[in-house]
């Protein structure tokens, strides 16, 4: 008996110290947050691309967390400066990631923002960077003899350009790169000094 109550004691404390170090926690730290100034929340067209990047598994190559000079050289990649947790406000579910097959695309709205090149690289990302391992998506494109009105169709470098038909954009292609144009975060937060600032302090 005694024993069985040890065992469940323990049980209780460990499944108590994890769920606040895990859940009670974190949650104190962050439910304030803040959205940044100059940050909005998304339109419901970027929300369905939103959806189309979360069904085609985008997620599985590609982080959405630049980081802190002292962890990644992530802002000399060009992927703008470190996340924090006011960036993620309308994120719901948030998109993180943890593979870098690809790059972070956090800010690819500021550093790509060309709808051309977006649609294009989707439907064949190697006529865009020959070595990429980044996989076609030709089902969010139709191929027609002739372009009809109202059609947005893909410029594609001519090698890559289908004969005798033109590649037309789907309602769900021209959604997920009103996404990815919306991936812009480069509102100013207060940052961790740079490191020679800090030693100079130290002196
Ligand atoms: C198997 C891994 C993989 C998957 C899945 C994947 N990508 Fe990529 N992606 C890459 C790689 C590798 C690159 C770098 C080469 C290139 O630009 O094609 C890349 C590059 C990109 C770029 C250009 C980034 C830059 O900085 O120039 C964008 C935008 C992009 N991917 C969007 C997407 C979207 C949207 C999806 C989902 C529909 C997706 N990727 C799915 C691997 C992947």
């Amino acid at each position: 008996m005694l024993t069985d109550i040890k065992l469940l004691g323990g049980a209780a404390a460990t499944l108590g110290l994890a769920t606040a170090a895990l859940v009670v926690l974190p949650y104190m730290q962050v439910r304030d947050v803040q959205a940044l100034p100059g940050s909005r929340p998304y339109t419901e067209q970027e929300l369905r691309g939103r959806a189309v990047y979360i069904a085609n598994g985008c997620v599985y190559c590609h982080t959405q967390q630049p980081r802190a000079r002292h962890q990644a050289p992530d802002t000399e990649r060009g992927w703008g400066r470190a996340s924090v947790p006011a960036d993620y406000v309308y994120d719901s579910p948030h998109l993180l990631g943890t593979m870098r097959t690809g790059p972070d695309l956090f800010n690819i709205g500021v550093r790509q923002p060309s709808q051309d090149w977006h649609l294009g690289h989707l439907y064949q990302p190697r006529a865009f960077v020959a070595a990429s391992n980044m996989p076609a998506y030709p089902y969010l494109f139709t191929l027609k003899p002739k372009a009809q009105e109202g059609d947005v169709v893909v410029n594609l470098p001519p090698a890559h350009q289908p004969d005798q038909q033109v590649v037309v954009a789907r309602p769900e292609a021209l959604d997920l790169v009103r996404y990815l144009q919306a991936l812009k975060h480069d509102q100013p937060v207060l940052q961790d000094p740079p490191p020679s600032t800090k030693t100079s302090q130290a002196r």
